[in-house]
Parts: structure tokens; C-alpha cells; sequence
């Protein structure tokens, strides 16, 4: 009974429409009591807000019991491994464990291992499936079908779980998905674009942070640099095409890949994607212990 959910390469095209009917029922206001009193523990190894609390408001709404987990409070910094400080919340008896971690399939180790069922809430540079969920929600909303929508994902893609996730399933679902911006991030394979062009002919701009952390050295262009080049800007929105849309996965650098005044402006839904992260997280969650 019930399934992980580690990455949406392995779902079925038909199992991410049925996710997404379940978390637009949701959206809608869907009242489900079935999970009332189950035990889900959030392990963020990684720093999250959107993530970490839109999992803990869909769990609050499915009536579950929440145990979030603090690093730098835990063993972890008695060198208590990524393992074993899993496999210690799995014995408490939990039915659902929500992890982030920086290793890439960080999973694969706990697979055959645990009891309790797995989200994943980003593998390194892996792994996004409830980011890509959301974002499709978002896209499906807006635009009522996939097929033949234009995608241009922009910014550090190398470095990016959103990226790769999309690439993959966007494509997958009928869209037609480009990447663009500084050559230092784009990927091969990934149909890169210069920017001008990706912007003009894409129904859907999803731009990216810049994730210094990430990185093994500096950006070769200044913050400045970046901004005028491929930071979205009240004179960049001119480019857009009739109804396109602005997405962003978050947390944005204001000023650097999009400005101040485009973050809450009329073509952005980023606002609007934090939203629909709790009614597919609440999809996942429904999925994991009841399907
Ligand atoms: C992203 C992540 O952590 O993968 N954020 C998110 O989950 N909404 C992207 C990022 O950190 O830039």
C-alpha cells in the first residue's frame, strides 16, 4: 500500500495527470479525513522554507501529526550519519519521511531499508518531483493543457534540481523546453537558446537563482552583469509573448536574475506556485499512504 515518491521520471505519464486531478481537487477545496492522526517527520539536511513548510501546511491539512527535524540541534553534529539518523526516525514508527539532503539519489541507500514511506524534497542536483508538480499545476491553470507550450528555463541550470526535473517531464508531457543563459550553466542536451530569442517565443519564462552555494568557483559575471544580461527587468517583460507567464522555483535574488518590480508583477505567478505547493504536496502525501 501506498507509494514513494522520488523522482517523476519513473511515473507513468497517466500517474502525473492523476496527481495533479487529486491536487487540483484539493485546490478546490477537497476535504480528505483519511490520514487523521498518521506521523509524518520532515528531515530537511538542506535549508528549505517553501519546501519544508508547504509539506508541513499539507500535512496540517490532512490532519497528520508533524515532527520537524533541526540539523543543527541534532546527532548530526556528533557525525551521526545521513543513514542512521534516518533509520532513527523510521524507528520511532513514522509513517512518512519528507527528506531533502545534498546527495544526488541520496535514496537509493534507504530503499529496502526503511518502512515508513519516502518524499523526496530535493536530491542535490537531482530531484524535485513536488517542485516539477507544482509547477505544472501552476502551467495546467494557467494555460489548460501541456501540449505544445513553449518553455524556456533560465539561469543556473547545471546546478539545478528544478531544471532537470522539468527538462525531463516537460518534455515528456508535450511541451517544448529550452534552456538559456550564462554558458558557464547550460548543460548539453538541454536545447540551449540565447536569451532574447528563448524569452520572445516561450509561453512559459521560468528563471532560476544563481546558486552560489553550489558552486566550486566564483560566477565569472558580476551580480550587475548578470542582471542586464539575463535578469528579467520591467524592459525585458516588453519581449514577452501575449500571455506568457514569469515562474520562479524560489527563493529569488531581487535585483540579480529578476528585478524588484517583476516579482509581483501581472505576468507572475510565483506567488501562485507557492500556493499550489501545498495542494500537491497534499496529492503526494495522499498517494504515499493510501493509494
Ligand atoms: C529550489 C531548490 O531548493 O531546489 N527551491 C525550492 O525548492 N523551491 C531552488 C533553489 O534553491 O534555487
Amino acid at each position: 500500500m501506498g507509494k514513494n515518491l522520488l523522482d517523476l521520471k519513473s511515473l507513468e505519464v497517466s500517474e502525473i495527470h492523476s496527481i495533479l486531478e487529486q491536487a487540483q481537487a484539493f485546490h478546490d477545496g477537497e476535504v480528505f479525513h483519511g490520514l487523521e492522526g498518521r506521523v509524518a517527520a520532515n528531515l530537511f539536511f538542506e535549508p528549505s522554507t517553501r519546501t519544508q513548510y508547504s509539506f508541513n501546511m499539507a500535512e496540517c491539512k490532512l490532519g497528520l501529526r508533524v515532527i520537524s527535524f533541526n540539523p543543527a540541534g541534532s546527532s548530526l553534529q556528533k557525525n551521526e550519519s545521513f543513514y542512521d539518523t534516518v533509520k532513527t526516525f523510521d524507528s520511532f514508527g513514522t509513517d512518512l519521511l519528507v527528506i531533502r539532503h545534498v546527495e544526488n539519489e541520496y535514496y537509493n541507500q534507504l530503499l529496502g531499508h526503511v518502512n515508513a514511506k519516502i518524499l523526496n524534497g530535493g536530491d542535490g542536483t537531482g530531484n524535485h518531483p513536488t517542485q516539477s508538480l507544482l509547477d505544472l499545476l501552476t502551467i495546467r491553470q494557467e494555460f489548460g493543457r501541456f501540449e505544445g507550450l513553449r518553455v524556456a528555463i533560465i539561469g543556473d541550470v547545471s546546478h539545478s534540481r528544478v531544471a532537470h526535473t522539468n527538462f525531463e517531464v516537460m518534455q515528456r508531457l508535450g511541451m517544448e523546453v529550452c534552456t538559456s543563459g550564462p554558458e558557464e550553466y547550460m548543460e548539453e542536451g538541454m536545447h540551449f537558446k540565447p536569451f532574447e530569442e528563448a524569452v520572445r517565443q516561450s509561453d512559459v519564462v521560468m528563471l532560476l537563482r544563481v546558486q552560489h552555494e553550489r558552486h566550486a568557483e566564483h560566477m565569472h559575471l558580476t551580480v550587475e552583469q548578470y542582471h542586464d544580461r539575463y535578469g528579467m527587468d520591467r524592459n525585458k517583460l516588453a519581449w514577452l509573448k501575449e500571455g506568457a507567464i514569469i515562474m520562479h522555483p524560489a527563493p529569488f535574488n531581487r535585483g540579480v536574475e529578476i528585478a524588484d518590480d517583476v516579482v509581483e508583477c501581472d505576468r507572475s505567478r510565483i506567488f501562485k506556485q507557492m500556493n499550489n505547493g501545498v495542494f500537491v504536496r497534499m496529492a503526494a502525501i495522499k498517494r504515499a499512504l493510501c493509494d
